[in-house]
């Protein structure tokens, strides 16, 4: 199972860059969205640290050799529906190869309590590294209840990628789920009273598509 330690701040040069150009409220939509493709890759890297490994036999132009190559089942992406499409899209480009797997949920406005809309993942989730994400882990709430849902589906080895976290919502997963792992690009300040991350960069759905 992972050695990853439970909080992963992710302090690479290009990853903060990026991001401070994704929380200026004056990035247009377009660069936002590319920006997130490209910070995408680079925390991808990160949370693919542990995928198993073994070798094969290959042969070059010079001789044969035992290659190292990925082993085991694809691993599952899972985006949390809507924001974590933007994570997914650049994740993709990296590891083409990987299943996936969507989780949606809304806030019932009665009792706050997240309410599940859709839900679809690959088979096999048992043997799979599964990596759900979404930009931002602010009350946690819904990414709670998202591993909640992969848990029931048989998944054992679920780590949780966004690129902001807040003190709030780290401490409430690891409270409900201190077997997951989270990799994030910044830890924020606090959350305010509409359950936004500060300094954050807003609502990260909007920022992507272009809504208000
Ligand atoms: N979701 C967002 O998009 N932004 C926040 O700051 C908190 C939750």
């Amino acid at each position: 199972m992972t050695q990853l330690p439970h909080l992963t701040h992710v302090t690479h040069p290009l990853v903060q860059h990026k991001l401070t150009l994704m929380r200026d409220q004056d990035t247009p939509t377009a660069v936002f969205r590319q920006l997130l493709r490209e910070i995408s890759q680079l925390l991808a890297y990160e949370i693919t640290r542990e995928l198993p490994m073994t070798t094969k036999s290959i042969t070059t132009p010079m001789e044969e050799m035992e290659a190292p190559t990925l082993e085991g089942r694809k691993l599952a992406l899972i985006s949390i529906l809507r924001a974590g499409n933007g994570l997914l899209d650049g994740m993709l480009e990296l590891i083409p190869s990987a299943r996936v797997g969507f989780v949606g949920l809304y806030r019932d406005e009665d009792t706050l309590e997240p309410v599940q809309y859709y839900f679809k993942v690959p088979d096999h989730m048992s043997e799979r590294m599964v990596i759900a994400v979404d930009p931002m882990l602010a009350t946690g709430n819904s990414s709670i209840a998202a591993i909640d849902l992969l848990k029931k589906s048989g998944a054992k080895d679920i780590r949780f990628l966004c690129l902001l976290a807040s003190p709030e919502g780290i401490a409430a997963m690891k409270a409900a789920h201190p077997d997951v792992p989270i990799v994030t690009a910044a830890v924020d300040s606090h959350l305010n009273d509409h359950g936004y991350i500060v300094p954050g960069l807003g609502d990260a759905g909007d920022r992507m598509f272009g809504t208000k």
